[in-house]
């Protein structure tokens, strides 16, 4: 499969600049080691890329001298910020300071198709894209240890997605050791219209006086077992998330009810995923699940996707 933070060169006629795709992820793993002095946690975390997209086209604008240049950037559905509180806008200020030419100024249209706040990591990878793609544009010749050193000051998140398809990441997240795996997992995405803020997630947590070990899950994806990955994936963060929200875990119990090899809650939430043998099986499962909503139930959005090939 195609590497999903290529660059396509082919933008509509008249055009000129790049277009990225900035992919979901999902966490088939994440254990919480301790709490930090600074204030964030150490964890492990499995991470792995799946085929749900935002894309970015990116175009350089005429530098600004001497002021700051113009991070002009515009979303698609609207709704989100556009402001230095975007990910991508703030992977575009962090980028020209690094480099130390604050005149440079980009226009970022970004399409939004991964949902916010539902941990997916789609603001990190909409940041990580627009780093590769104005390091592009702007010319500026940073190598991906360079762009790595820059994603971990804009979040936890934003250097895996520098290290696709799939990482074992450790630190507060920022540590993304490539992880090899025969790929093509296949996956049911639940997301509820409920979003879950990573910082109220995270002060809920107990930290674990016995650690979760996460050799079982890794050695299950290396091999592209998903009968034995479905049995092994974990997260510490949905206790707290399920305390805070407790309709995200009636959500995934009953997902995990419906005959998947294994369900869970990625990241801080509040997407929750099953791991499923095949394309046929994961229809079966998001079909099975939109028939048998309760009318209690929030109504989710329900997703079909697949991890890429390491
Ligand atoms: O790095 P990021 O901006 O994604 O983190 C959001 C919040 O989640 C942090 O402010 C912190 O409260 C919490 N967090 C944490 N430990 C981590 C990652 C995030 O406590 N490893």
């Amino acid at each position: 499969s195609a590497d999903p933070l290529s660059v396509h060169p082919a933008l509509p006629a008249g055009r000129t600049g790049v277009v990225i795709a900035a992919p979901a992820k999902l966490n088939l793993f994440l254990e919480i080691r301790g709490k930090r002095p600074d204030g964030y946690h150490d964890l492990e975390s499995l991470m792995v890329a799946v085929d749900l997209f935002d894309t970015l086209e990116l175009r350089a604008l005429p530098p600004a001298p001497p002021g700051p240049g113009a991070i002009a950037l515009s979303c698609d559905p609207p709704g989100l910020s556009t402001g230095p509180d975007n990910l991508a806008y703030k992977a575009a200020a962090a980028l020209r300071t690094r480099v130390g030419r604050p005149e440079l100024g980009a226009e970022i249209r970004l399409t939004k198709r991964i949902p916010a706040q539902a941990g997916l990591g789609g603001g990190s990878s909409d940041a990580a894209a627009a780093l590769v793609g104005l390091n592009q544009i702007w010319n500026l010749g940073l190598t991906r240890q360079e762009l790595v050193a820059i994603a971990g000051s804009i979040g936890s998140d934003v250097a895996f997605f520098l290290t696709l398809p799939a990482a074992w990441c450790t630190g507060r997240g920022e540590v993304a050791a490539p992880e090899a795996g025969t790929g093509g997992l296949h996956f049911v995405l639940v997301c509820p219209p409920i979003g879950l803020g990573t910082a109220g997630v995270y002060k809920r947590l107990v930290v674990p006086a016995e650690p979760v070990p996460g050799d079982a899950v890794r050695a299950a994806f290396r091999a592209g077992d998903a009968g034995a990955l479905g049995r092994s994936v974990f997260n510490r963060l949905e206790a707290p998330a399920f305390a805070l929200e407790p309709a995200v875990g009636r959500i995934r119990t009953r997902l995990g009810g419906l005959g998947p090899c294994g369900a869970l809650m990625s990241g801080s939430g509040s997407t929750v995923f099953a791991v499923c043998r095949d394309r046929e099986h994961a229809l079966h499962v998001a079909g099975a699940f939109r028939a048998t909503r309760p009318a209690d139930e929030p109504e989710s959005r329900v997703l079909v996707v697949r991890s890429f090939t390491p």
